[in-house]
């Protein structure tokens, strides 16, 4: 008989595959459910999983190690993939394909399955990782592999005895501590605006407070270390983050994102916590960091996102890519001031202790300390090669 670690949510999709891999497969199954922040009963699903008839099954706590392993890093890097999204699904599968085939060897086991899709991301994040970890476990992914349509999985469920649950949501939900994805349904037509039924951590615009709030992020090494001055346990902060961000209306993010496997697709997702430290942080970096550090930071903070988000946080370019990082963050110690108002989030004062940020050179005032006159020859040589340039070819030919 063959054993097997499932990845298992507790939704329909994972319960159906319990029964599935037993038939198919004829196998024993294994359940592992891995707490990232998703905020679900974790009792309940356990429950749920022995109800339906696994072996054996596990909840593992990985919060903190989220935390400090994964955003952390993103933080550094200022992780956003397109620009906008905040990775916080892709951050959370490789943690979770670890902690999977880690039960597998304790299990003795054979395969992993997972309950992902053959269109998204997911998929691609979990089978490297895994592949990595331990080539010689093989991947199942029943989802992929059946293609039952959701009346087609109810009717199996109905005559395997898999409890069906009312859907919570019309939407298709991932959630962790870094954000929550919301997918599908009308969300599918790009010109559809999200209802407020959709978002769970973000207040709609009507029902946000009247005046602003104002967060102070203190960071050291280029990771916060307190807000407001609390100086809370990792999870915590980011959780409380979430709500005060949230209860402004802010953290959306609505955009078409570029799926690894081609597909283009309408994301929605809330991401109050990720938003406001990572604005934070990349406005400290322009405190603390020189500005060819800065641009030359923004090529790796891209490749690293996209590493990221293309499932290849083992590559070992990743590693790099942290050191360097890593490096400009020793001296990235400092506070910024965020103010929230109906959606809206701006930076509205910083401090660093490594501050290039010279007012001496930067007043208007007499003590300026700035050499003016040195502009001029400064300018001269600056603008030669493209004046000289415009000189000779754009005046002449119309810039041919
Ligand atoms: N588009 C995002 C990503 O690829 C979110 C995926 C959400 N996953 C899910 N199984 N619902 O990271």
């Amino acid at each position: 008989m063959t054993k097997v670690i499932l990845a298992y949510s507790g939704g329909l999709d994972t319960s159906v595959a319990i029964k599935w891999l037993e038939e198919k497969y004829n196998a024993r199954v294994v359940s592992v459910t891995v707490d990232v922040g998703q905020q679900e009963d974790m009792a309940a699903i356990a429950e749920k999983a022995k109800k339906i008839g696994v072996d054996k099954h596990y909840n593992i706590d990985a919060k903190k190690e989220f935390v400090k392993d994964y955003i952390y890093p993103s933080i550094k890097a200022n992780g956003l993939y397109e620009g906008k999204y905040p990775l916080s699904t892709a951050l959370a599968r490789p943690l979770i394909a670890s902690k999977l085939v880690e039960i597998a060897h304790k299990e003795n086991a054979d395969a992993i399955a997972h309950g992902c899709t053959g269109k998204g991301n997911d998929q691609v994040r979990f089978d490297i990782t895994i592949k990595a970890l331990d080539p010689n476990l093989k991947i199942i992914a029943p989802v992929r592999e059946w293609n039952l349509s959701r009346e087609e999985e109810i009717q199996y469920a109905k005559e395997h005895g898999v409890p069906i649950e009312a859907k919570k949501s019309i939407f298709s939900i991932d959630q962790n501590l870094w954000g929550r994805s919301i997918e599908s349904g009308p969300l599918e037509q790009p010109d559809f605006e999200p209802p407020e039924d959709a978002f769970e951590w973000v207040k709609p615009l009507s029902k946000t407070p009247d005046e602003p709030s104002y967060i102070e992020i203190r960071f050291e090494k280029g990771v916060p270390v307190s807000i407001d001055g609390s100086e809370t346990d990792s999870v915590q902060m980011i959780t409380a983050l979430n709500e005060k961000a949230g209860l402004h209306g802010v953290g959306v993010i609505d955009h078409i994102e570029d799926r690894l496997v081609g597909i283009k697709s309408r994301e929605v997702y809330e991401c109050p916590a990720a938003i406001c430290i990572i604005e934070a942080h990349k406005d400290l970096e322009k405190m603390v960091l020189t500005r060819h550090q800065l641009t030359f930071k923004e090529l790796v903070d891209r490749e690293w996102a996209w590493l990221v988000y293309t499932g290849l946080w083992v590559d070992p370019l990743r590693k790099n890519l942290d050191a360097f990082i890593d490096s400009t963050q020793k001296v990235l110690d400092g506070s910024v001031r965020l103010k929230l108002y109906k959606g809206g989030l701006r930076v509205v004062g910083r401090s660093a202790r490594r501050s290039l940020y010279d007012v001496k050179l930067a007043t208007y005032d007499k003590t300026s300390t700035f050499q003016q006159k040195a502009a001029e020859g400064f300018i001269n040589l600056w603008g030669l090669p493209s004046t000289a340039a415009y000189k000779l070819f754009e005046e002449k030919k119309g810039g041919e």
